[in-house]
C-alpha cells in the first residue's frame, strides 16, 4: 500500500497534552508510527493542556521528548519537522464549555478538507478524576456521536474498586457504545505479550499439553527495581494491588489460561479471557491470609546506592499501609485447569526489573533412570520472559556427554535479539496504531475490568479493614517479603527466576 495511505485521515484530541505519558510515550509512538508510514498524510494531532505555551514552545518540549524516550534514538530534523506540522497546542480547561466548541470546529474543519470517512480520537491522558468530566463534555457537544468513527481512549486505572469501575462504565457507556471505548492496559501491547497467543495457538506442539495433567503451576512475576519515583500521591490511594495486579497480571493470567478463541475476532478473544477471569476461584475473606500477601519496601540499596523506604518516598505518609508488592495464590475452577495454583507477584524495588511467566510441568510419571543418572534431574520447565530480555526458553533434560548415563536440565532458547533484526515496537505503537484502525481486540471491555475488581475485592477489603502490623517488612533491592517464600513455599514450591542467557554446563 502507498505510504500516507495505510490507515484513515484521523484527528486525535490528546486531553492531558502537557504531561508525562504525553512526552514519554504518545507523541514518542505517533512519531514512529509516522515513520513507519502508517499515519495518514491527513493526519491531526490536537494536545490539550493547562499552561499557557506557544505551539512552537510545545512542540520543542516534544521533541526533546521523542530525542530522549523513541525507540529510534534521537529525531532527524527534516522528518521532525514534517510530523511536527500536524501537532498543535490548545490551551484549555477541561470544565470549559468553549474547549469542546473549538474542537468541534477543529473536526468539522479536518472532515470536510478530507471529504471522506475520518477517525476521531478522543485520548484521557489524565487522572481519573476528570474522565467523567471530559467524557460528558465531549458528549454534550456532539462529538461522541459517529458510532463508527469517533473513539474515546481511557487510561488506568478504571476506578478503585469494583462499585467506582461499574459507576464510571455506566457513564462510560450513557454517552459512547461499547465499541467506541478503548481502554488502555498498555502490557497488552508489549510483543512478547501479544506473543502469548501466537505462541498458544500457532502452534500445535503446546496447547495438547497445556492442562492440568501436565502442567504443575504456573508463575507469574513482575518485578521492577523502580521505586514509586514522583507518583507518592497515585500510589498512596493504589498500592500494588490496584496498580498492577488488576490490570496487567490478571490480563497475562488470561492469555496464558483463556481456552483458544475461534477467531481472532476482537469480542471472540475478549470472551475467552473474561471467561477466565470468572472461573476464578473467590478468595472468601477469612482466606485472605492464605492465598495473598504484601509487602512495603524500608530502605536499601538498589544498585549500589542507597534508596529511601516507601514511607520516605515524597506524597506518601510516614505511616502509610499501601503495598508496594503483593503476590496472589489463584486457582481457576474450570476442567482444564482445576488444582493447578497460579501465583502472582509483583513489587516495586526488588532486586531486578524482570517480567516472566514460568510454566512448570509435572514430572515425567515414571522414573527409567537410576538414582545416580539423575541427580541433576528436573521436571521440564517453560519460561515466557516478557522483558526485559524478550524470548521463550524450554527445559528438558539431556544425557551429559560422556561414558556414563547422566541427565542434565539443558535449554532450547528462542530470543528475539538473536532472531529478528527488526525494531520492535512499543507497546504504545500497536495500540495507537490499533485505536486508528478500529481494532479493540487488545483492549479492555467493561465486563473484563468489572471481573477483575470483583476477583479481588475480598483482598481489597480485607486489608484495607486490617493494616499490616509488620511494614515496611522487605529492604529495597530484595526479593520481597518472606511471606511471599511462605506463601509458594508451603506448597512444596519456590520462586523460579532464570537468567537468560546461555547457559553452558561442563
Ligand atoms: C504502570 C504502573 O501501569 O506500569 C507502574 O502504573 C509500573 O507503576 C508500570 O511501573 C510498569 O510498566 P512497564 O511497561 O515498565 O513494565
Amino acid at each position: 500500500m502507498e505510504a500516507g495511505t495505510k490507515t484513515n485521515p484521523t484527528i486525535i484530541a490528546i486531553f492531558g497534552g502537557t504531561g508525562d505519558l504525553t512526552w514519554r510515550k504518545l507523541i514518542p509512538a505517533l512519531y514512529n508510527l509516522y515513520l513507519d508510514n502508517w499515519l495518514n498524510l491527513k493526519f491531526s494531532i490536537i494536545c490539550m493542556g493547562r499552561q499557557d505555551m506557544t505551539n512552537a514552545a510545545f512542540v520543542k518540549r516534544l521533541k526533546e521528548g521523542v530525542d530522549q524516550f523513541s525507540r529510534r534514538g534521537k529525531s532527524k530534523a527534516k522528518e521532525w519537522e514534517l510530523f511536527s506540522k500536524m501537532i498543535e497546542y490548545k490551551k484549555g480547561e477541561f470544565d470549559n464549555t468553549s474547549l469542546y466548541s473549538y474542537l468541534k470546529k477543529q473536526v468539522a474543519a479536518f472532515e470536510k478538507e478530507s471529504d471522506c470517512d475520518v477517525n476521531k480520537i478522543f485520548y484521557m491522558a489524565v487522572p481519573p478524576q476528570f474522565f467523567e468530566l471530559i467524557a460528558t463534555k465531549i458528549g454534550d457537544a456532539g462529538l461522541a456521536a459517529d458510532k463508527e468513527f469517533a473513539r474515546l481512549v481511557i487510561e488506568k486505572p478504571f476506578g478503585t474498586d469494583l462499585q467506582s469501575a461499574r459507576k464510571l462504565n455506566a457513564s462510560m457507556l450513557h454517552i459512547f457504545d461499547e465499541s467506541q471505548l478503548y481502554r488502555i492496559d498498555h502490557y497488552l501491547g508489549k510483543e512478547t505479550v501479544q506473543n502469548i497467543l501466537a505462541f498458544r495457538f500457532a502452534n500445535a506442539l503446546f496447547e495438547p499439553i497445556w492442562n492440568r495433567n501436565y502442567i504443575d503451576h504456573i508463575q507469574i512475576t513482575v518485578a521492577e527495581k523502580i521505586g514509586i519515583e514522583t507518583r507518592g500521591n497515585y500510589y498512596e490511594i493504589n498500592g500494588a494491588l490496584r496498580d498492577m495486579i488488576q490490570n496487567h497480571l490478571l490480563q497475562l493470567l488470561c492469555l496464558i489460561a483463556m481456552e483458544p478463541p475461534v477467531s481472532f475476532d476482537a469480542d471472540e478473544v475478549r470472551n475467552r479471557k473474561v471467561d477466565v477471569l470468572r472461573a476464578l476461584r473467590k478468595i472468601k475473606k477469612e482466606d485472605v491470609h492464605n492465598f495473598a500477601v504484601r509487602g512495603q519496601y524500608a530502605e536499601g540499596w538498589v544498585d549500589g546506592k542507597k534508596v529511601n523506604g516507601y514511607r520516605q518516598e515524597a506524597d506518601v505518609s510516614p505511616e502509610s499501609h499501601t503495598e508496594t508488592f503483593a503476590a496472589i495464590k489463584f486457582f481457576i475452577d474450570n476442567w482444564r485447569w482445576s488444582n493447578v495454583p497460579f501465583y502472582l507477584r509483583t513489587g516495586k524495588r526488588m532486586n531486578e526489573s524482570i517480567s516472566v511467566i514460568t510454566i512448570q510441568f509435572k514430572p515425567a510419571p515414571h522414573q527409567t533412570f537410576p538414582d545416580e543418572a539423575t541427580e541433576n534431574w528436573q521436571p521440564n520447565r517453560m519460561v515466557l520472559n516478557l522483558q526485559p530480555d524478550m524470548g521463550i526458553r524450554i527445559r528438558f533434560q539431556a544425557k551429559k556427554p560422556g561414558l556414563q548415563m547422566q541427565l542434565n536440565p539443558v535449554d532450547m532458547l528462542f530470543n528475539y535479539s538473536d532472531t529478528y533484526t527488526s525494531g520492535t515496537p512499543e507497546g504504545y505503537e500497536t495500540l495507537l496504531l490499533d485505536v486508528i484502525e478500529g481494532d479493540a481486540t487488545l483492549f479492555m471491555r467493561a465486563d473484563q475490568v468489572e471481573a477483575a475488581w470483583e476477583i479481588l475485592m475480598p483482598i481489597l477489603s480485607t486489608w484495607q479493614a486490617n493494616p499490616s502490623v509488620n511494614f515496611p517488612n522487605y529492604a529495597a533491592g530484595s526479593h520481597g517479603p518472606e511471606t511471599a517464600e511462605g506463601l509458594i513455599a508451603k506448597d512444596g514450591n519456590n520462586w523460579i527466576v532464570m537468567p537468560f542467557e546461555k547457559k553452558t554446563h561442563e
